[in-house]
């Protein structure tokens, strides 16, 4: 069995880390504080560029993890606590794939590709929040950046109390232990 992820996945791991941090924290922060002109439509379409490759790289990552063999689970923790780790990345996986369906409906009941991509002259909605599903992808997005940080910190704790470093589990493997 081995050490490490396969390097696909690595890759895919923390090139997605960035490019969520990135996501998460500029819609949050800085596009939806936006008022809705046409001064608006540069932010959207780099958003909506980003949401759209973020979600096939979900996809492709989702087939890499199927198809390539896996280090072996944790072993220096209870059952429930292996139980929760592995809810924990199905939600965030289920979340994120989540987030970017609601974005597309979103961006389809607004007109928003015919006016951020198409040059259409119709105005923006005066605010996405009017729409449930504006709504739903505000709230998962809050429940995105939890989960991800429930991550991080699961990862610290289970080292500090281990004393084990598992981030070497999600990096290239030495050149001792390639298969
Ligand atoms: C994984 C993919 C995505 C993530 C993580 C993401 C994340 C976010 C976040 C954090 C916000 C701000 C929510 C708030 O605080 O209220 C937001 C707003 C928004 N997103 Fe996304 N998004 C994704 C994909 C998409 C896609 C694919 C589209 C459109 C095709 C889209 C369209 C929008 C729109 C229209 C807003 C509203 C901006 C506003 O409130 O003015 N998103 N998104």
């Amino acid at each position: 069995m081995p050490k490490t992820y396969s390097n696909p996945l690595v890759i895919l791991h923390w090139f997605q880390g960035i490019l969520l941090t990135f996501i998460l924290v500029s819609g949050t922060l800085v596009l939806s504080n936006i008022p809705n002109t046409i001064a608006k439509i540069g932010s959207l379409k780099v958003h909506i560029v980003l949401g759209l490759f973020i979600f096939l790289l979900t996809i492709v990552r989702l087939i890499v993890l199927a198809k390539y063999p896996k280090p072996a689970k944790l072993t220096q923790m209870g059952i429930l606590r292996e139980k929760l780790i592995s809810l924990n990345h199905l939600l965030i996986y289920m979340v994120i794939l989540a987030m970017a369906v609601s974005g597309i409906v979103l961006g389809r009941m607004t007109g928003l590709s015919e006016i951020i991509f198409f040059g259409s002259t119709l105005a923006l909605p005066e605010n996405f929040k009017a729409l449930t599903v504006g709504v739903v992808h505000g709230m998962l997005s809050k429940v995105l950046i939890a989960l991800i940080v429930i991550h991080i910190i699961g990862v610290f704790s289970y080292m500090l109390k281990t004393k084990e470093n598992i981030l070497k589990r999600m990096w290239f493997p030495k050149p001792k232990d390639r298969r």
